[in-house]
């Protein structure tokens, strides 16, 4: 796989000082980059409450997710595969080429960006944790002032529909918590998308979606609850996400529940209000 070097330059890797100045040219230069196509251009022009359409309402959309991969055709594993549904066994078949097993592709759903990752949680979870054995980690998880939320095995116990580690899939939605710029899984190149794997959360080892905007990282194995407001409503929310390792990032992403249809990925409508921080 050729990934892209990661920006090294100050202005690209800041993450202090002006990183709440950053000029929409350049947040939309980032997002469209990180996208690698028109996603992120449209989701800024239209904003998100115009397209969280539920795919099997009336607007007769699709329930599927589907692979997005334009601008990296070429690059990308799924390039080919540009816009046809996810299956199970395309990430099974992927990860064969990890040295640890995992894989992962950036796609779209219902109109959203998303990542989803396949990690060898069945296979891995029986045996002592070690580097480079990925299982997923169901963990605590604190807001933006540090404040303990709560626990992701008591969360997936009332909600147990949200998430299921045997299904070796994970689905987050791909909208930074920063600065809503587009996290990416190996869309460039440096320690934290490296293809090995560290227990904890931390922020050591690879395997972490990675935003180019300034440098934030998140972990699709550690799963964790979090708080969040609604830009929208001010009203805040908890939800299921995956962890934020580093970066200026505040909390992780927002899990999207997904429902297999045979091998066909897909996801369901039910937890949309936790997706709305970039309305
Ligand atoms: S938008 Fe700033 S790190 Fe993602």
């Amino acid at each position: 796989m050729r990934l892209r070097p990661a920006p090294t330059s100050d202005e690209e890797n800041k993450t202090t000082n002006d990183e709440t100045n950053i000029n929409r040219r350049r947040f939309m230069r980032y997002g469209f980059n990180a996208a690698g196509g028109v996603l992120a251009v449209s989701l800024g022009a239209l904003g998100f409450a115009s397209i969280l359409l539920p795919p099997s309402g009336s607007s007769g959309g699709d329930a599927a997710v589907k692979f997005w991969a334009k601008g990296r055709e070429e690059e990308a594993w799924y390039g080919p595969m540009h816009l046809q549904s996810m299956t199970k066994s395309v990430f099974v078949d992927a990860a064969k080429n990890s040295n640890i097993g995992m894989s992962g592709a950036q796609g779209v759903w219902n109109g959203l960006p998303v990542v989803v990752n396949y990690v060898p949680h069945a296979e891995n979870s029986n045996s002592p944790i070690a580097d480079n054995s990925p299982r997923f980690q169901e963990m605590a998880g604190y807001d933006i002032g540090g404040n303990y939320v709560g626990h992701a095995t008591e969360f997936m116990l009332n909600y147990p529909e949200i998430f299921s580690p045997s299904n070796n899939l994970v689905m987050a939605f791909a909208r930074c918590t920063h600065l809503c710029c587009i996290p990416g899984w190996q869309l460039v190149s440096n320690s934290f998308t490296d293809d090995n794997w560290t227990p904890g959360g931390g922020d050591d080892g690879g395997s972490k979606m990675f935003c180019i905007c300034h440098s934030s990282r998140f972990d699709p194995t550690a799963i964790e609850v979090n708080r969040n407001a609604n830009r929208s409503t001010g009203e805040s929310f908890e939800y299921l996400g995956i962890r934020r390792a580093g970066g200026p990032a505040p909390v992780g992403l927002p899990i999207i529940p997904i429902i297999m249809n045979g091998d066909t990925i897909e996801a369901s409508t039910e937890y949309m209000g936790w997706l709305t921080y970039c309305d």
